[in-house]
């Protein structure tokens, strides 16, 4: 981290150590407008955090002393900022919404690669969905099943739960990512393979958990409808890697494109994004990467103390640096947004869990935090106790909407009343005295006090569509994109999910080999596991 302007912010943080949230509050009437930004349909109300005026001031400065609009320009006009791969950072250029926009990789404006691929993309899911698309035996696509991991799986299966409400309800989607064969099976289960598409999503197209189940569910397939050739009626790939999608059978005319800077992570806004446009059709695909846009363009030029993803990327290298916070929580108060947390956890830990900085050298400061989160009022019954009175901070996101999907009675006024409910709770607390001036017996008064002074930010969108939904994901694209610069660390690779896939290839034939592996083939932990595996399947030890 840049340490001049990191000494500023610390000593700050000292000097304001024992001024509470509730002080902030108290002293300054407009603190809630001061600390509220608007972009792209949201709003962020931090008001709620350990923060000063002043300690605000120099956390922005440290993002400008770091370089931050520096090295925006340098990923949205496609330089190759992914180092470590030699490769550029594109996925803004998929979302490019202006007109005639052109961005450059190697000299080649990507833009009419782009945009030919969605078109094509829209095609498919208007000929799928409008039943022009038949099965092998002429029956039309009732279920659609993606088969993809990481970045091939969570995007697009977070977002088509996220827009349900926006999605043709008779065709159904389904996504298949863990290798256990139980989640094939169970999906399948219920399928009839004349009316269901799988689509194959994978950057590279080697993965092995994709490629397993995509060859178990071309079995399935083929079986159920007694020929080869119903295959090209029923499979579509996704991929970087046309060879590999040829090799393995998929008729190449039926394959969507997608291309190396763009990381799998962040990949839903292209092709990988099919299984999703498919659900809620080409004009709310469109629409979900024009709010993309937007809050892109917002990150572009709003100065950085507006800055909604910069301001997002401070509060949390506040808490994570300055106050040792070791996770943060999501907590989406719409069940749309189950799985938005898991989704979160890659983009955020693949790209930022990093110990090693742009020059090689291990890092001085900790870098990406651990993320999680539930929808609420869910997490209200489970975890909220230990964020309110536990003894580890927990910063926390409030992400909610100021209408819903389906009115019912008062249901939504109640759920947003817990969610405001909430952070004002872990804010303000509760004191002894108000405790005690409640009548609670002494004896209880210890249990029953809240501190209080626990940070949280408040997202609030009018209404969850697909534009507020792009925006969102931009948001937090670009708040990660903020801290690795920070950090001082590279956030477009994930050299860290090597080595255990390497481990698990040279495992794997020992587990089913005729002959035992000899004894110190791995290590004495691994030999152990290995063999008392075999010995339970009955295979020589
Ligand atoms: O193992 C991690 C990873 O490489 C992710 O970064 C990626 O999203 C996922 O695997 C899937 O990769 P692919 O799309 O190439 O199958």
């Amino acid at each position: 981290m840049n340490e001049k302007a990191w000494s500023s912010v610390k000593e700050e943080i000292e000097a304001t150590r024992d001024t509470t949230i509730a002080d902030y509050f108290a002293s300054d009437p407009k603190r809630a407008d001061r600390f509220t930004i608007e972009a792209a349909g949201w709003t962020l109300d931090f008001s709620k955090n350990r923060l000063s005026p002043r300690l605000f001031d120099m956390l922005v400065n440290l993002a400008a002393a770091s370089g931050v609009r520096e090295e925006a320009a340098k990923m949205f006009s496609g330089e190759k900022i992914n180092r470590t791969e030699n490769r550029a950072v594109l996925h803004t250029a998929l979302r490019n919404c202006k007109p005639g926009a052109q961005v450059f990789v190697d000299g080649e404006d990507v833009m009419p690669r782009v945009r030919a691929v969605l078109d094509r993309m829209a095609a498919f899911s208007d000929a799928v969905r409008s039943g022009k698309w038949r099965g092998f035996t002429g029956k039309r696509i009732r279920n659609v099943v993606n088969i993809g991991i990481g970045g091939s799986d969570l995007g697009p299966a977070m977002a088509t739960a996220a827009l349900a409400h926006f999605s043709k309800r008779s065709i159904r989607c389904f996504f298949v990512s863990n290798v256990d064969a139980t989640h094939l099976a169970e999906t399948l289960r219920s399928l009839k393979p004349a009316e269901t598409l799988f689509i194959v999503a994978s950057k590279t197209f080697t993965t092995l958990e994709t490629m397993t189940n995509a060859r178990s569910a071309r079995e399935w397939l083929v079986k159920g409808l007694g020929s080869e050739e119903a295959v090209s009626r029923h499979f579509a790939a996704v991929s970087t890697n046309a060879a590999e999608v040829s090799s393995f059978g998929i008729d190449t005319a039926n394959m969507f494109e997608f291309w190396d800077w763009v990381g799998g992570r962040y990949s839903l806004p292209s092709a990988i994004g099919l299984s999703l446009m498919i659900s809620i059709g080409p004009a709310n695909f469109r629409r979900m990467l024009r709010g993309y846009w937007r809050m892109d363009e917002h990150f572009r030029k709003a100065p950085l103390a507006r800055n909604m993803p910069v301001v997002l990327a401070l509060l949390g290298i506040l808490y994570s640096n300055g106050w040792g916070a070791e996770s943060y929580a999501v907590l989406p108060y719409d069940q749309y947004l189950a799985r938005f947390p898991a989704y979160l956890q890659q983009l955020d830990m693949e790209s930022n869990g990093k110990g090693v900085d742009r020059e090689g050298r291990k890092t001085t400061c900790s870098t990406g935090p651990i993320e999680w989160g539930e929808p609420g009022t869910n997490g209200q019954h489970a975890f909220y106790q230990l964020i309110h009175q536990g003894t580890r901070l927990i910063p926390c996101d409030f992400i909610g909407f100021c209408r819903s999907h389906n009115p019912v009675g008062d249901h939504h006024d109640k759920l947003c009343a817990n969610l405001f409910a909430q952070t004002a709770a872990l804010a303000f607390g509760k004191s002894a005295a108000q405790c005690r001036a409640e009548g609670v017996p002494e004896e209880l008064v210890p249990f029953k006090t809240f501190e209080g002074n626990r940070p949280t930010n408040t997202l609030l969108a009018e209404e969850l569509t697909p534009a507020t939904l792009g925006a969102l994901i931009a948001l937090y694209e670009h708040k990660i994109f903020v801290q690795g610069v920070i950090w001082n660390i590279y956030s477009f690779d994930q050299w860290g999910v090597q080595l255990g896939k390497v481990l698990a290839g040279d495992v794997l034939p020992a587990l089913s080999s005729a002959e035992p592996p000899a004894p110190g083939r791995f290590d004495q932990s691994t030999d152990a596991l290995v063999r008392r595996y075999r010995e339970a399947r009955g295979l020589k030890v």
